[in-house]
């Protein structure tokens, strides 16, 4: 548990594992440790003062799997202290009437459990119908979005964006 950040995220058919590994990539390994929750489960978050987590939302407006079956567990823990940063995938397109509700309802989550969530980003640049990815104004997502279904060529730019973004409000080191 040498990296300040823990990431942890998980993923049906791989794209929120590509993206996690780019953006480890990114932050810089030596800052990141990739936790796959399918292999991991939630091992080591609580040791973790900075984390980010990547959620896939699934069947309408439904947590990817893994999420879901630690759900109970992650309603349990305490995340006063922590700050966290969230990316979530979805398609835009697809399903536009529940784009990214995953991102939403883990946010939700957490900070109902004590958590300092940052790296919220602007909606430019989607069309949807409705996301519970939203901030209040609705003019931000609660954490980076990305489109792999629809816009797979913006996201190198996105991920490499939010790494700044990340790198001021997470306070690290470059
Ligand atoms: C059956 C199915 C249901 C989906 N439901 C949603 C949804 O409700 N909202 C959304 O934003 N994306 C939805 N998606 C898109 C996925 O979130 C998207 O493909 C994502 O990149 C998958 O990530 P993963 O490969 O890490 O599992 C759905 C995709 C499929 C195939």
């Amino acid at each position: 548990m040498n990296a300040p950040i823990g990431l942890y995220f998980a993923s049906t058919t791989g794209n929120t594992a590509d993206v996690a590994q780019l953006l480890a990539e990114r932050l810089g390994h030596e800052q990141v440790a990739l936790h796959d929750l399918a292999a991991d489960g939630l091992a080591h978050m609580e040791s973790y003062s900075q984390l980010i987590m990547g959620i896939p939302t699934w069947d309408f407006g439904e947590l990817q799997e893994d999420w879901l079956e630690l759900w109970p567990e992650l309603e349990e823990m305490d995340f006063s202290g922590k700050q966290v940063a969230l990316f979530g995938l979805g398609d835009q397109i697809g399903y536009g009437e529940w784009f990214l509700d995953a991102m939403g309802l883990l946010h939700d989550l957490l900070q109902a459990r004590g958590a300092t969530l940052c790296g919220y980003t602007s909606i430019a640049g989607f069309t949807f119908e409705a996301s519970k990815a939203l901030s209040s104004d609705g003019q931000q997502f609660v954490g980076m979005a990305i489109d792999e279904d629809g816009q797979h060529g913006e996201t190198e730019e996105r991920v490499d964006n939010w790494a700044t973004q990340l790198q001021d409000e997470f306070c690290l080191q470059n």
